[in-house]
């Protein structure tokens, strides 16, 4: 089995440091939030995957779907020779593109779960022994630097993720990853859509305790790294839509008055009984204004693929 690259492309203590400003930034003021990135450590990446897994969570499936029908499309309309996945996880459904794009082929995927690239990278290579891996720890929410590959090249961002960057986020990065492309270039994107507030909020609250597991384990990341006194079970999982801005939010609500001590940052965080800290936003996207977001960032929108149920889309847009 050929052996995968892996390249930290972040500085050792980069994550530490940027766990730090986020917290004492999002801890210390009103509301209370945090970026959502920071759940995926090990134990975060696991659970998500069972997320993937429950029977609400249509996401996953839907997006499945579409890529299972569409993914020799997506190859012949992008004669991609390296893919790059931002955000990969486990790199699951990629496996639908890797064995419609052309050999031979490079996959980047790019992800700040380490444990997430080299397990996916482990898994993809016993089925895919010719494929050239190269898996980048990177945050895609500041500037990349792809290493050298062959083009054209495809650049995946699957799952929704998308839609847990704030609309200003959202243009600033996807401005930013235009600037990676060369014309040729490809953009393909996840995207979940507006649809019934009811199934919105089942995916995402469901009854087993799994997302409320995930959305906890943040506060377990900040009490491993920043030696803080959390404790999870003061804290309900909340999980409501919000229809003005066409989100969802998670978020954690304090069951009683807490006093969290963070002592790496020599911080006291009070919460009152029933204070919440929103954990994510998850946006639920519109045709339109997909296509317009693409346009604004500088990409040419093409093809917009849904599962059969219209739960989810993918588009297809080129870097012109
Ligand atoms: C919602 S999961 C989606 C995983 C996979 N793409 C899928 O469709 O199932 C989000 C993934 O993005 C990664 N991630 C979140 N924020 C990130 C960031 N700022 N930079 C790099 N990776 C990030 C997480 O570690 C996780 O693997």
């Amino acid at each position: 089995m050929r052996p995968f690259q892996l390249t930290r492309t972040l500085p050792e203590d980069a994550t530490g440091a940027a766990l730090r400003a986020d917290v004492l930034h999002g801890l210390t003021r009103a509301p209370k939030s945090l970026p959502p990135k920071w759940f995926y450590d090990a134990r975060g990446s696991e659970l998500f995957e069972e997320i993937t897994r429950l029977p609400d969570y249509y996401p996953t499936r839907a997006e499945r779907e579409i890529l299972a029908d569409r993914a020799a499309d997506i190859a012949a309309a992008t004669g991609a020779h390296t893919l790059v996945e931002l955000g990969s996880g486990s790199s699951e459904k990629t496996r639908l593109l890797l064995d419609a794009l052309p050999t031979p082929l490079t996959y980047i995927p790019v992800d700040v779960s380490e444990s997430a690239l080299t397990g996916a990278a482990d898994g993809l290579l016993a089925d895919h022994p010719d494929l050239r891996v190269h898996a980048l720890i990177a945050d895609f929410t500041r500037v990349l630097e792809l290493p050298e590959a062959p083009g054209p090249r495809l650049v995946a961002f699957l799952g929704g993720t998308i839609g847990n960057l704030l609309p200003a986020e959202r243009a600033e990065f996807l401005t930013s990853v235009r600037k990676l492309m060369a014309p040729g270039d490809s953009l393909l994107i996840g995207t979940d859509l507006v649809k019934e507030e009811s199934v919105l909020v089942r995916a995402y609250d469901d009854p087993t305790g799994v997302t409320a597991a995930f959305n906890k384990n943040v506060l377990d990341v900040i009490d491993r790294e920043l030696d803080a006194d959390f404790d999870p079970d003061d804290f309900d999982h909340v999980a409501l839509w919000n229809r003005e801005e066409e989100w969802i939010e998670m978020r954690l609500r304090a069951r009683r008055d807490v006093v969290v001590k963070i002592p790496e940052l020599d911080l006291v965080v009070p919460f009152a009984a029933g204070e919440e800290l929103r954990t994510e936003i998850s946006a639920k996207f519109r045709e339109e204004g997909v296509r317009a977001e693409l346009s604004a960032a500088g990409f040419v929108p093409g093809h917009w693929w849904t599962d059969a149920a219209g739960r989810f889309a993918l588009s297809l847009a080129t870097a012109g």
